[in-house]
């Protein structure tokens, strides 16, 4: 008796979810104008004081910042002004998306957040002084998480997957990823913010590599067990069909190994409790200086980005479409 209800419960609570895991269906598939109806423009001072005005809808549409039509969604910066040295940094667009992603079948924490995005893009933006970036974020950052999973800067590839938490989340030194784990310790309190990253391998990842191929597939999952990052170049022949077709199912089983992989574990870091409800930010930025030389770009990030306007011409986004799923 004792033992068939404890099966019973058992069956309910813990071996339907594991089952459930890694099959998805599309909920929203967002190309072209669906991302000017789905994200709202964030017309605010650059929260990372780079040399960049994040403009409102109207003045994007004006200046042709953001772009709507078939199959693509552009997002640029301004490439067309000198600016003045003591005014705003060079116009650009930060939209973020009206919902926020997390799935509730039942109420229960293990089951809160099971949802996958994944989107293809042919360009993204390249040149100095830019720091382009495709990431989620919770409310009362840092403590519902930060997602990067796309970003960069100066065209310095291959890309980084990174999160940003409260203290107390860590990953293991050693994890199975194509990528490789920078650091360990995601608690944005501690190496100046730098998160627990894992830097790619692959360099067509990023920037000019990126979109020297056409572009490629980028896809995040997030469970209450795993985050897990995807990347395929559009050269790749091992991209999963489904992932390529924008189907309407996938099953995240099939996709190989994860580039990056931030694993819940009971020592390390619950992602359940540090990782809530996602907005998904989409921004075209500009570095605060510091790795600016570094990289090998000219003059200092602040003036080549007031007097270099045309440097800005390939500064741009243009995503095919957007999907999100859930389980
Ligand atoms: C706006 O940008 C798009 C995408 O780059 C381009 O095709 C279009 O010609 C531009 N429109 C104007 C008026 O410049």
């Amino acid at each position: 008796m004792f033992s068939r209800t404890y099966y019973l419960i058992n069956s309910v609570l813990f071996i339907a979810p594991l089952v459930l895991g890694a099959s998805y269906t599309q909920s929203d598939s967002l190309t072209g104008t669906g991302f000017l109806e789905s994200f709202s423009y964030q017309a605010i001072p650059d929260p990372t004081n780079g040399r960049v005005n994040y403009v409102d809808a109207t003045t994007a549409a004006e200046n042709n910042l953001t772009y709507a039509s078939g199959n693509h969604f552009v997002l640029r910066a301004d490439s067309g002004s000198v600016l003045n040295p003591n005014g705003p940094g060079r116009n650009s667009v930060r939209i973020q998306s009206n919902e926020q992603y997390m799935t509730s079948f039942l109420p229960m924490s293990f089951l809160r957040s099971l949802w996958v995005l994944a989107s293809t893009f042919v360009h993204m933006p390249q040149g100095c002084g830019t720091w382009p970036a495709v990431w989620t974020v919770g409310e009362d950052w840092p403590n519902n998480g930060e997602i990067d999973v796309l970003e960069g800067v100066n065209d310095q590839g291959p890309n980084q997957a990174t999160l940003h938490t409260s203290a107390g989340c860590t990953m293991p030194a050693s994890r199975i990823e194509k990528g490789n784990a920078v650091l360990n310790d995601c608690n944005t309190a501690v190496n100046s913010n730098a998160g627990c990253g894992v830097k790619f391998v692959d360099t067509t990842s990023y920037g000019p590599t990126f979109n020297q191929y056409g572009g490629g597939w980028y896809a995040l999952e997030m469970t209450d067990s795993a985050i897990k990052v995807w990347f395929w170049s559009r050269s790749d022949t091992t991209v999963p069909s489904e992932v390529s077709g924008g189907s309407t199912n996938v099953d995240t089983d099939n996709w190989g190994e994860p580039t990056a992989y931030f694993p819940s574990t009971s020592s390390g870091c619950n992602i359940a409790s540090k990782f809530g409800p996602q907005n998904i930010v989409i921004n075209r930025g500009d570095w605060a200086g510091n790795v600016y030389a570094a990289s090998g770009c000219p003059s200092t990030c602040v003036d080549f980005v007031n007097n270099n306007p045309s440097a800005f011409e390939d500064a741009y986004f243009d995503f095919e479409w957007l999907k999100i799923y859930a389980a």
